[in-house]
């Protein structure tokens, strides 16, 4: 596996994943693993996020103690699934900003399409995360990326929770530069672009469609 893939094999996140992957998991049960998977693998990915030192006052005594600024952080959600991922991500850095990248794919040409894209000023300044659960094809996830880097953001990663082979070998050859993070790599895809074993549609069971 390339040196910027990283699966994430924390037993928690390994263990919470398990529990999403069975069919009978409820929608509501499904968002709050989602949720809490988000928060664990946020520790990852925002490892080497730069901190500062600011002075502060202990009930005891000053000291000079290290901040992010988690303004700087952006977590870009491939719609409409990567909005799963929000809530969790959000609750471990408050003050990060969010955007929003929407693709479909074109049924004539089967390129990626951009219907949405909105982020925060100035990216040169920002760390930017892109978030899709599931990185399958990689052809939305490429497309993403290609756009994301039009505005030069400081830095882009890319976070997901399943991963198939097809879709990593498609993603790292188109940005090789960008670190991916999943918390797991499945077996294959099936022909109608589903991960196997998978976890099924991450959209329709986030938000209960069909
Ligand atoms: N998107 C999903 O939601 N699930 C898959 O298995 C593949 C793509």
């Amino acid at each position: 596996m390339p040196a910027q893939v990283h699966h994430i094999t924390h037993p928690l996140v390994q263990h919470k994943l398990t529990l999403m992957r069975n069919k009978e998991a409820s929608s509501t049960t499904f968002r709050t693993l989602l949720g809490e998977l988000a928060m664990l693998m946020a520790y990852e990915v925002t490892r080497d996020t730069p901190t500062q030192l600011v002075e502060i006052e202990t009930p005891l005594e000053k000291m000079m103690s290290p901040m992010i600024d988690g303004k700087k952080l952006v977590f870009a959600s491939i719609l409409r699934a990567g909005n799963g991922m929000l809530d969790g991500l959000l609750r471990v850095v408050p003050s990060a900003r969010i955007g929003h990248v929407g693709l479909y794919r074109d049924p004539q040409t089967l390129q990626a399409v951009e219907y949405f894209y909105k982020m925060p000023g100035d990216l040169t300044e920002r760390d930017v995360i892109a978030v899709d659960p599931m990185l399958a094809t990689g052809h939305s996830a490429v497309a993403a990326l290609t756009r994301l880097k039009a505005d030069k953001p400081r830095s882009l990663k890319f976070l997901c929770l399943l991963a198939a082979p097809e879709g990593l070998k498609t993603l790292t050859a188109a940005h090789p530069d960008v670190p991916i993070y999943t918390a797991a790599i499945d077996r294959e895809l099936n022909d109608h672009g589903y991960i196997l074993p998978g976890l099924g549609d991450a959209g329709d069971r986030i938000f209960g469609t069909k």
